[in-house]
């Protein structure tokens, strides 16, 4: 975060600057009005008002609209489970992701699985599930760090021919730091040398027990190549969903996260979006990071022109004036001038930033020259 006044503050908590004097007060902190706060104040302060701030997350417009528009439980609905797929290279993340999709989307389906889209839905017992396919742990990482918690659920897969491995570790870490349950897929299981006990062995040292040793992990027997599992693993999404409660209201102004964008050289910039909060309309003005513009086109994971998408549910958006970038935030306006503005302050500060930054930079450079 920035630094900020305290006036700064109040406004961007829609507080006053007698609240936050006096919550100053109390950590013992004398402050005036125009004074700059430290980052550790403002996150107290901010905490204490019940908002998070995450490093290097700048309190701004997309923050607040979301601080206020608080949602009535009465509006609250099931919405499907996000599930990332992570683990160690080569354990098969993306054949399974494969896989899943393989055999649970059916060809009837109009249009069929025609293009590469970074997220999708399937559908088990009727209900669905959204499978993320993040690129490794660098953007699960970037969306954790900018408070952007886009994941519910995480399938770690071990190769059973290989166990566990640095990689399966860092993911179980990020996974246990954001408090994402974890369902372990072991992998390869159709391969000779495949030892699943191995695997759970070596997973009870990281406080993954499976349910059959007393423990509360739940662990599948998974062949991404011959769909071996596939089913019990949804089932296990859907249950551990169940137990979440996961719900959203749909009827508001969409917000959620970028799971990737592009430029097209047709199209433009392109973004594929994941709802999390309320319903995305064509027409709808959106900021999305440090870009904005008006939803010209929504593409469904299959192919499909759609004209809304409700939450958990990854939508291709055309329409944006840049490419914004992997995590970043985005959120529908009641109109485009205050999208406009919105979107135009955060790009300015964006490269203010920046500026900053690289200045840094260089004078500590110029100093270790000294
Ligand atoms: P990175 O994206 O590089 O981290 O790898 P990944 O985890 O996505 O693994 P990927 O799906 O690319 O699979 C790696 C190799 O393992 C490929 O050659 C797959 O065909 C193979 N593989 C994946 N799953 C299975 C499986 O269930 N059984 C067998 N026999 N091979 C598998
Ligand atoms: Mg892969």
């Amino acid at each position: 975060a920035g630094s900020l006044t305290v006036a700064e503050l109040a406004e961007k908590l829609t507080k006053s600057t007698s609240e936050i004097i006096k919550k100053l007060m109390g950590l013992g902190v004398m402050a005036t009005k125009n004074e700059e706060l430290d980052k550790t104040s403002i996150e107290l302060i901010a905490h204490d008002f019940g908002v998070e701030v995450e490093e290097e997350e700048v309190i701004d417009e997309l923050d607040i609209e979301r601080y206020e528009e608080a949602d009535d439980p009465e509006d609250l609905q099931e919405r499907a489970p996000v599930v990332t797929i992570m683990g160690h290279v080569d354990h098969g993340k993306t054949t399974l992701l494969d896989g899943i999709r393989k055999t649970k989307v059916t060809d009837t389906e109009a249009g069929g699985i025609t293009q590469h889209i970074g997220a999708y839905q399937v559908e088990e017992d009727g209900k669905r599930v959204t499978f993320l396919d993040t690129p490794g742990h660098a953007a699960f990482t970037t969306m954790r760090a900018r408070g952007a918690q886009a994941t519910d659920i995480t399938i770690l897969v071990v190769a059973a021919d290989d166990g566990v491995m640095p990689q399966t570790v860092e993911a179980l870490n990020h996974a246990k730091a954001a408090e994402v349950p974890i369902i372990v897929a072991v992998n390869k299981t159709d391969k000779e040398n495949a030892n699943p006990d191995r695997v759970m062995q070596e997973l009870t040292e990281y406080e993954l027990v499976p349910e059959a040793w007393g423990g509360d992990t739940i662990f599948v027997n998974v062949s991404a190549v011959n769909g071996g599992g596939i089913d019990e693993l949804l089932e296990m999404i859907l249950l551990v969903a169940e137990i979440e409660e996961l719900k959203a209201n749909p009827s508001k102004r969409a917000q959620g996260t970028v799971v990737e964008a592009e430029l097209d050289r047709g199209r433009g910039p392109v973004a594929t979006l994941l709802v999390q909060g309320g319903t995305l309309k064509v027409g709808d003005p959106i900021v999305v990071g440090y870009t904005y513009g008006r939803v010209r086109a929504m593409m469904s994971d299959v192919g499909l022109r759609v004209t809304e998408a409700g939450p958990s549910t990854p939508v291709e958006v055309t329409g944006l004036n840049g490419v914004p970038q992997a995590g970043d935030q985005f959120l529908v306006f009641a109109d485009e001038k205050k999208a406009k503005q919105i979107g135009e302050g955060r790009a300015i500060r964006a490269k203010e930033a920046q500026r900053k930054q690289t200045s840094r930079v260089s004078l500590d450079d110029l100093y270790n020259q000294i």
